[in-house]
């Protein structure tokens, strides 16, 4: 099998937005409590936060956390969860089912964020609440002080406001499994009316809109029209949410759905064309692709799960390596979509849909954490248009569909261009990079992730990136074998 990739300098889609290497962290089954808050855990410090997920954590490079949700955003009362601890009220989790004793609340996430380098994405409610509970949030958060809720912040601890950029308006409206589930149209003159009070408090922010929660709703399209129609000059974003399965069981089905992925950006990208022309606007709507990921082998588990406990066992996938290699799929069409997706979401961080589990040992790493780790380190940069050839077959849903998924990140700081590649099929495959305007000097690593069976997953630590000793350089083109089933990346030199 054959894959050749070509790239030039001068031949971009974009610079890549750091805020595409972001996580979801919900008030959901161990993904707080259990995850990376638990006092009374051995590896806890002083805050109760564990202290070996705050490692995993820092290996992601992750930007914003979105926080507090996903479907418990639209139950959550957010006074709930400030001031002395033992006068926070318990109450029912509805999106969930569990019970949620608001022991990690909002000075905790902020001084959560601060501890692993990362920065807040906060979620108001617009399911069973709205404008009043949002533009008390954002006073309490960013209003520096003088006033009823500036200065309650401060009487809970925090001196400087906690200056909040990114917020999210709402989540998934357009499901009926959410509190407070509305049609396009009432959603729209929600988002658009909290929107304006909101910048009235801080009019620094950015605002995401809520999009489909799936391409599958029936209203997919005719959402984000009739939102946008209401909301366009008031948001910076929109978002959008993406979950495979191989509930089938067909590798190249699942592995080829990342087809489906690019075809959803590239429509919703048209629909936010589609409303600024009609709107003779001048400006553009970016994406905040704020959940995606493999979803799927829990689901039976979490049916049978009794309701009303706290930090319950749910969303636990463990992940194989199939799941790996779609998502390292996945982060490879994101980097294509560079120019309109900014920010993106790994659904979600801590033992929920997770790269990073928990135990009461320690730590464990999924498979997943290995791709999404190496392109959050080293996919910084510009993103280069990839001119790729490659053998192809037929799936189930998808025809064809190139063995290779490829695509180069050149890193100008470094003087670097890094290639990420997969191979898809069962067979090696010759790869060859060709970077035409430019002299490659030297490789400085070569990686790949292979060799696993296709169902293993990484309880026992056994999965590790490796070194590829299959690869040579000669006249500035890079030639490799890439393992059947493999992650590959490629990080080459650019002579001065
Ligand atoms: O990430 C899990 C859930 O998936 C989120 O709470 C919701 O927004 C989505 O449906």
């Amino acid at each position: 099998m054959k894959g050749k990739l070509t790239v030039d300098l001068s031949n971009q889609i974009s610079t890549i937005d750091n805020r595409i290497y972001s996580a979801l962290i919900e008030h959901l089954g161990r993904g707080v409590y259990d995850g990376l808050y638990n006092p009374d855990h051995p590896k806890s410090d002083d805050n109760g936060f564990r202290q070996d997920v705050v490692k995993a954590v820092k290996d992601l490079n992750i930007d914003l956390i979105r926080y507090p949700g996903g479907n418990f955003v639209s139950g959550f009362n957010w006074e709930d969860s400030i001031g002395p601890k033992d006068k926070r009220p318990t109450r029912l989790d509805l999106a969930w089912r569990s019970i949620e004793t608001n022991q990690f609340g909002l000075h905790e996430f902020m001084k959560w964020t601060s501890q692993t380098g990362t920065r807040p994405d906060m979620a108001v409610n617009l399911g069973s609440r709205g404008i009043d509970a949002a533009r008390n949030l954002i006073e309490y958060c960013n209003f520096p002080g003088g006033t009823y809720w500036s200065d309650l912040r401060k009487k809970n601890g925090a001196k400087d406001p906690f200056k909040i950029k990114t917020w999210c308006l709402g989540n998934e409206m357009d499901g009926d499994w959410q509190i407070g589930h509305k049609t396009a149209a009432e959603y729209g003159r929600l988002a658009h009316e909290t929107a304006k009070v909101m910048r009235l408090v801080d009019p620094d922010i950015d605002l995401v809109v809520s999009g489909s929660s799936t391409r599958e709703m029936a209203t997919f399209g005719s959402w984000e029209e009739t939102v946008l129609d209401h909301t366009y000059d008031d948001v910076d974003y929109l978002s959008l949410h993406r979950y495979y399965d191989n509930e089938e069981n067909n590798l190249h089905n699942f592995l080829a759905k990342s087809i489906d992925f690019d075809e959803f950006i590239s429509g919703i990208v048209a629909v936010c064309d589609a409303v600024k022309a009609r709107k003779h606007s001048n400006k553009t709507i970016n994406l905040a692709l704020d959940e995606w990921n493999v979803w799927y082998h829990s689901h039976k588990q979490d049916d049978e799960t009794a309701p009303w406990q706290n930090a319950p066992h749910l969303l636990e996938d463990h992940y194989n390596f199939e799941d790996a290699l779609m998502v390292g799929s996945m982060l490879i069409t994101l980097l294509k979509h560079a120019d309109r997706v900014k920010i993106a979401c790994l659904a979600q961080l801590v033992n929920v849909i997770a790269p990073i589990m928990t135990d009461d040992q320690g730590i464990w790493l999924q498979s997943i954490f290995f791709p999404f780790m190496q392109v959050s380190k080293y996919g910084r940069g510009i993103a280069l248009v990839p001119r790729q050839t490659s053998d192809t077959y037929d799936s189930k849903d998808f025809k064809a569909v190139p063995y290779l998924d490829s695509l180069a990140v050149f890193n100008s700081e470094e003087k670097e261009i890094v290639i990420f590649a997969e191979n898809k099929g069962e067979q090696p495959m010759d790869f060859q990079t060709e970077i035409q305007d430019s002299q490659v000097s030297d490789i400085i690593e070569a990686t790949q992730f292979c060799g696993y069976d296709i169902k293993q997953t990484n309880e026992d630590q056994q999965m590790s990136i490796q070194a590829n000793n299959k690869v040579s350089l000669s006249d500035s083109k890079i030639t490799a074998t890439l393992q059947p089933l493999s992650w590959n990346m490629f990080r080459v030199k650019i002579a001065e």
